[in-house]
């Protein structure tokens, strides 16, 4: 029997490519850079399958590019904003994503941000390799103190939660927003507060709310505007939910202490961003969940949830630890071969 055709837009860690390879007539997508719109269009033709990743925008066009065989698409990320969900279940195409497996990594990557701006490491390396560095001194980088701080998450789902979890450690006052009320978790102290109420209370702003028409520039002039003039803003959710021209103008009157993102709009951020030219912010590569064992766990995830949708399972399960927790108390074993990693966002 022939293999399902299948075309993977990035080479993604062997955990996942090995599994994907034994099951499917594979066309990998060989270069650094994602593919350009047209051979996206070109390489998806006739393809059963479509392994890609957050650069990729896959709307209705790629997938009638397609045709009408193709019966999953595995998206190598938890955030899915890149992908036009209702098309995709307009088509019955069932879209996977990788939730949970990146969420400590990623939530590591905030609370280094919010290290390095608050304590300003970046300016301090900077000072050191510059020959600027002449003496001790009381007032030299003076920062922000972790201890006793207040944390506004916006978002509070998985990666909001474990950020939540570290600043246990650090005893800082935790405060979240997020539309729905959460079931309180036993280790972790936070408090819900209105949108407003977090911009105006706390000293560090985390942002971990998915890219939508809601959340797209959320962070705007009149947002910033409400924030303390000491307040640290990290972002490591999506660019877009910084409206980055605001964001410029807060830090280059010290409107606000600084900010430290992972994400911007676009991506990459151009050399000639103004955004550059100023000491207090921190930006990075969008690298949040780039330890070897979460991207090892989202090329597996991905390749799983891939090989579910061509073998035509399209049961929807939100998340894996959710279900292997169901299996447990009903007093089922989870078999680990089969069935227990897929997450599908959109249904037949
Ligand atoms: P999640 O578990 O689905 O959590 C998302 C949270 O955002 C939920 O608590 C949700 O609230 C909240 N939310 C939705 N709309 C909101 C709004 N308008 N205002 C405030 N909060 C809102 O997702 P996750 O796994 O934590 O991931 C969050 C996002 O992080 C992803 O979508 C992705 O874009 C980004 N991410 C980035 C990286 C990176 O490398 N930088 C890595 C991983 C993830 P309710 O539950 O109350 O609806
Ligand atoms: C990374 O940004 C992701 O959404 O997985």
């Amino acid at each position: 029997m022939s293999k399902p055709k299948v075309f993977v837009t990035r080479a993604i860690s062997e955990k996942g490519f090995e599994l994907i390879n034994d099951f499917c007539d594979v066309d990998l997508w060989m270069d650094d850079l994602p593919p350009s719109r047209e051979d996206l269009l070109q390489r998806v033709r006739g393809v059963d399958g479509l392994l890609c990743l957050l650069t990729d925008r896959i709307d209705g066009q790629v997938m009638d590019a397609s045709g009408q065989q193709l019966k999953v698409i595995s998206n190598f990320a938890v955030g899915f904003d890149n992908i036009d969900i209702n098309s995709a279940t307009a088509r019955k195409i069932p879209v996977g994503n990788t939730p949970d497996v990146l969420t400590d990594a990623t939530a590591d990557f905030a609370f280094a941000l919010i290290l390095s701006v608050g304590r300003r490491l970046m300016e301090g390396e900077r000072y050191v390799r510059n020959g600027q560095w002449k003496t001790w001194g009381p007032m030299l980088l003076l920062g922000i103190e972790m201890k006793g701080a207040t944390l506004g998450l916006v978002g509070f789902g998985r990666i909001g939660k474990a950020v939540a979890r570290r600043a246990m450690g650090f005893d800082m006052r935790v405060i979240y927003y997020s539309p729905h009320e959460k079931k309180p978790d036993p280790d972790i102290n936070a408090t819900r507060v209105d949108f407003e109420t977090l911009l105006e209370e706390a000293d560090i702003i985390s942002l971990h709310t998915p890219l939508t028409t809601e959340t797209r520039h959320l962070i705007d002039s009149e947002a910033i505007s409400k924030m303390k003039p000491t307040v640290v803003l990290i972002n490591s959710s999506r660019g877009s939910v910084v409206d980055l021209d605001a964001l410029y103008e807060a830090l280059k009157f010290n409107r606000i202490f600084g900010a430290g993102l992972d994400v911007t709009e676009p991506e990459p951020l151009p050399l000639d961003s103004p955004l550059l030219t100023l000491d207090n912010i921190v930006i990075m590569p969008h690298i949040a969940s780039a330890s070897k064992t979460a991207r090892d766990k989202m090329s597996w995830m991905a390749a799983k949830n891939l090989i579910a949708g061509l073998e035509g399972i399209t049961c929807q399960i939100v998340s894996i630890h959710r279900c292997i927790n169901d299996l447990l108390t009903q007093g089922l074993r989870p078999c680990m071969s089969k069935l227990f990693f897929y997450n599908f966002l959109s249904l037949t």
